[in-house]
């Protein structure tokens, strides 16, 4: 019933091409967002994984940034703020883009979707452009330690996480005239604030007004964001490996990565962010703290301190993953990125968990599950009730639940599906999940 709800929405949800993340909220198509949502569809159609990412690269900008969004021109401005007439950016292809990034975990999607169903000449077209996505963040965004920052709130993909409350206080926000959209669908209690929003126009308009070039009023290194960058470079070497190419160049960017972040942002129990004007360490409890179990080189201590604080303090082995630590200041169990669970984190860190703590990520699969059967395939739920959040049939909530579930029944453990009063059915391969839901 899962997988078929799941199939059902990300075939309502494809565009011919890409996927949009929701059809009100989202109307067209956005960066990493599509990375999950190939990740999920490559279990049950490869093809459309493979179209979805060369689709997004299709609006690559020949700096080589991938645009956190591409606009569908068939789809009307006012149903999304801020719309392709606000960022005013075009790519090299003609599509109509917003102008700033997102975390690059798209190798990695590109990557899974060839494990799926290898297609060297997939890899071949998409290698050239993930390099030059890697490439625009070291030249265009590297600190002098080495570690990649961000200069929007949404560029970090956790727009209102508590964790940038204090370099957002130091924002004089005055932009005024535009209409806010997403509350036609989603209450305002579940969203940003309204002074969210006046900061987040403010930062986007001085970034466009600098061409896209100059970091503004904030300015800062996230964890999640370099986590995916090393994890990128990693997924680089073994699509180099698979298409010939020496991948030494790659693992030696993912391990000064990772050493880089453990050296910088580590502070014994979690990854913090670092603000770039003050040089300081934002002291925060959000689980992008915890992602950076993704890098295959992290140091075994750290792995465990991390899972140490995944289980004391984010308590996953009593609730679906919260993006925000309970216990902290600025947690609110139903309001976007400042505390919900989502499934696209605790995919992160079920796979960091993997061959780590198999017990532990299957318990966090477990979570996923039991969220999704109780409440649907929803944006985010409230860890503790696991009431649902946000939008309904939401595509990466459908897609990475395909992927746990084939994952784990593909390793013969059978998920709580059962345990949710719920048949998993046989998922055999990698390949036969649709047929199999749909039948
Ligand atoms: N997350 C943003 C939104 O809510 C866009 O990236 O619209």
């Amino acid at each position: 019933m899962i997988l078929r709800d799941a199939v059902r929405v990300l075939a309502g949800n494809w565009d011919g091409s890409y996927t949009v993340p929701s059809r009100r909220l989202y109307p067209h198509q956005w960066s990493w967002d599509s990375a999950f949502i190939a990740i999920g569809n490559a279990r049950w159609s490869p093809r459309r994984a493979r179209t979805e990412l060369l689709s997004l690269f299709g609006a690559q900008w020949y700096d080589g940034r991938v645009p956190h969004i591409v606009f569908n021109p068939r789809v009307p401005e006012d149903a999304y703020f801020p719309g392709p007439d606000f960022w005013k950016a075009t790519a090299p292809s003609g599509l109509r883009t917003s102008g700033i990034v997102q975390p690059p975990v798209h190798a990695l999607a590109v990557w899974k979707t060839h494990l799926a169903d290898p297609d060297p000449a997939f890899l071949a077209r998409l290698y050239p452009r993930l390099v030059a996505q890697q490439e625009f963040l070291r030249t265009q965004r590297r600190d002098a330690d080495g570690l990649i920052s961000i200069v929007h709130p949404w560029e970090s993909g956790m727009d209102n996480s508590p964790a940038w409350d204090l370099p957002l206080a130091a924002v004089q926000a005055t932009a005024t005239g535009f209409v806010r959209r997403d509350l036609r669908t989603v209450s305002a209690a579940e969203r940003p604030t309204d002074r969210d929003y006046v900061q987040y126009v403010e930062i986007a308009q001085l970034y466009r007004e600098s061409g896209y070039r100059e970091p503004g009023p904030y300015h800062v290194v996230d964890p999640l964001f370099n986590a995916a960058y090393g994890s990128a470079e990693w997924s680089l070497a073994r699509i180099a490996e698979v298409l010939g190419l020496d991948p030494a160049g790659h693992e030696r960017e993912a391990a000064a990565m990772t050493e880089t972040m453990v050296r910088h942002l580590f502070d014994g129990e979690l990854f913090q962010p670092r603000d770039v004007h003050s040089g300081r360490l934002l002291r925060s409890a959000s689980a992008a703290g915890l992602t950076p179990l993704i890098l295959p080189g992290l140091p075994a201590e750290v792995a465990d301190a991390l899972i140490a604080t995944a289980i004391d303090r984010f308590a996953v082995n009593d609730m679906p993953l919260p993006s925000y630590a309970p216990d902290a200041p600025g947690f609110d169990p139903a309001r976007y990125w400042r505390g919900p669970s989502w499934v696209n984190l605790s995919w992160l860190v079920w796979q960091g968990l993997g061959e780590r703590r198999p017990d532990l990520a299957k318990t966090l699969a477990d979570a996923i599950v039991r969220a999704v059967s109780l409440s649907g395939l929803r944006e985010y739920f409230n860890p503790v009730t696991l009431r649902g959040h946000g939008c309904r049939d939401f595509s990466w909530s459908a897609a990475l639940v395909l992927d746990v579930v084939a994952e784990h029944s593909l390793n013969g453990l059978k998920p709580s599906l059962r345990a949710c009063g719920q048949e998993p059915g046989r998922v055999r391969t990698a390949g036969d999940i649709g047929d199999h839901v749909l039948a």
